[in-house]
């Protein structure tokens, strides 16, 4: 049985989830679209991991391939999930092509759906989400995936109650240093170091930071239908 199986864990917070996990000894599949991405990701966790890796190739948009993933993986102890298409989503809305747009939406919401739909009958512990602190700060260039976030969100508070005794969660990061920045095409340094200063945190987050969030949502055996923050105090500044 596989401990875990982590929709992202080839780069970012879904990688830093995946080392954590296999450190600790556990089993964990790591999923994503890319076959070279995973592979490399696999090669860097086996220098460290107690536990197995395994990779399997799905897009998490896309329902044939999340139902044939969790036919084939039969029973899995947790589910993780940071996969999310954003490519093109920040911009003015008048901006951003609808195609971007759907994209957000079939992946961090109608693919966070399809693996509730798929995952029940094979998950016997938890599943956990990413959502983002852009759902509670509104900043006029991510109002879509703003959106996205705050219905993963509500979804995430129904699967609780339809998938029990499962426990449904979600992590809400704020910014967090990982690959996913690279293709905003900004000055990530000057952005990073800008909102430091602001933060009660008085630092950008790390992807450590957030795997350690979604561990404790998913060893505690009280804690369901919750938005865990982990954003260094992001909400109240
Ligand atoms: N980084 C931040 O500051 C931040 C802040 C708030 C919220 N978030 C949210 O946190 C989550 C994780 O972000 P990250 O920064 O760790 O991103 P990342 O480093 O870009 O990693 C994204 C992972 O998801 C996979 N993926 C993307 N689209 C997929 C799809 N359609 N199907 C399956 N796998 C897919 C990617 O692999 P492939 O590309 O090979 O598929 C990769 O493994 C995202 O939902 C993001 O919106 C991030």
């Amino acid at each position: 049985m596989t401990n875990a199986l982590i929709f992202g864990g080839s780069s970012g917070m879904g990688l830093a989830l995946a080392r954590t996990l296999l450190a600790d000894g556990m089993d964990v599949t790591i999923v994503g679209r890319s076959a070279d991405r995973l592979t490399a990701a696999r090669t860097e966790l086996e220098r460290t991991a107690r536990g197995t890796v395994r990779t399997a190739r799905a897009d998490i948009g896309r329902e044939q391939e999340v139902a044939e993933l969790f036919a084939r993986m039969g029973r899995v102890e947790h589910v993780a999930v940071t996969a999310a298409d954003a490519t093109g989503v920040y911009g003015r809305t008048a901006d951003v092509p609808t195609a971007a747009a759907r994209a957000i939406v079939e992946t961090k919401l109608l693919g966070a759906w399809l693996i509730g739909k798929y995952a029940a009958g094979h998950v016997t512990g938890s599943v956990t989400y990413t959502s983002g602190i852009n759902a509670y700060r509104p900043n006029g260039s991510n109002t879509i995936v703003a959106a996205a976030n705050g219905a993963l969100e509500s979804l995430a508070y129904g699967l609780a109650v339809e998938l029990a005794p499962v426990r449904v969660n979600v992590i809400s990061p704020g910014w967090v240093d990982t690959p996913i920045w690279d293709q905003l095409g900004m000055d990530k340094r000057a952005a990073f170091a800008e909102l430091a200063q602001r933060l009660p945190a008085r630092r950008i987050g790390s992807p450590d930071d957030i795997a350690q969030a979604f561990v404790s949502v998913m060893r505690n055996e009280f804690i369901t239908g919750t938005v865990l923050h982990a954003d260094g105090g992001h909400r109240l500044v």
